[in-house]
């Protein structure tokens, strides 16, 4: 075993008070792309960017197109929680993991049983009306055809954090908490590209912050402990 994953193993044995702060890159062994890396969904070829489509005035302004990239790229049917997913579910069971603090919108924390989970970009398996803020059953926005309407007339749109929105301050509130008062930090399948999301990290004021991630990231040097293997890999290990 790599020996940063014994130490990281280690680490955890002695801990009961590890968070987890995690992005895409938790979820493409479940068989949903990430958006930078090179397959990523940020480097495929849309009409527009689809950074540009993930954004408030798009989603105004283009309603259907932004629904014919959401239910293309989006939802996946069939995704699975895989081996990352269900053993920080694990280790919230027994009593080690204070909280899962997600970029991510796919909802495969709770599927894999993670009970304390802190959605930053909310998640596609909620809908709510984008006029009178009526929730709806995500099954019509997620699987229907056409724009989703709500019987006030206002269109239906997911619950999640699009570009130029704020994040829920009760949800970025409490990731600060567990995060200032962490023993053990990991931080997993993140380019910590996206703000405020990875500000959060610099809240962490102990001397365990572990990073798990493919590639480089702009926190590399901040970390005390750095794995640059598959996450689903590493976490099978600990
Ligand atoms: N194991 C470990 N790391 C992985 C794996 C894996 N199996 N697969 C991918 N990665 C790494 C990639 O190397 C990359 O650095 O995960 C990272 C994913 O980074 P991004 O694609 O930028 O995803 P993320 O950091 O979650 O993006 C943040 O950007 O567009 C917004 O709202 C969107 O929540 C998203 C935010």
């Amino acid at each position: 075993m790599n020996e940063n994953i014994l130490k990281l193993k280690e680490w955890i044995a002695n801990s009961d008070n590890v968070v987890f702060f995690g992005g895409a890159g938790v979820s493409t062994e479940s068989g949903i792309p990430d958006f930078r890396s090179v397959d990523g969904l940020y480097n495929q070829k849309w009409k527009y960017p689809p950074e540009t489509i993930l954004s408030h005035s798009f989603f105004e302004r283009y309603p259907e197109e932004y629904y014919r990239f959401h239910r293309e790229k989006l939802v996946i049917d069939g995704v699975q929680p895989n081996r990352a997913h269900l053993r920080l579910a694990e280790l919230e069971r027994e009593g080690k993991l204070r909280a899962v603090i997600t970029q991510n919108i796919d909802g495969l924390h709770q599927a894999a049983g993670s009970k304390n989970v802190l959605e930053l970009h909310g998640s596609i398996l909620r809908a709510y009306c984008s006029r009178c803020r009526r929730p709806y059953p995500q099954e019509e926005m997620n699987k229907g055809t056409g724009l989703p309407r709500c019987s006030c007339g206002g269109i239906i749109r997911p619950d999640i954090v699009l570009y130029e929105e704020p994040l829920d301050q009760d949800i970025v509130s409490s990731a600060v908490h567990y995060i200032r008062n962490a023993d053990v930090l990991i931080i997993g399948g993140t380019s910590l590209n996206v703000y405020p999301a990875a500000g959060l990290i610099n809240y962490y004021r102990g001397n365990k912050l572990a990073l798990v991630n493919l590639s480089e990231t702009p926190y590399d040097h901040y970390a005390d402990l750095i794995i640059h293997e598959k996450i689903g890999e590493v976490f099978s290990q600990i």
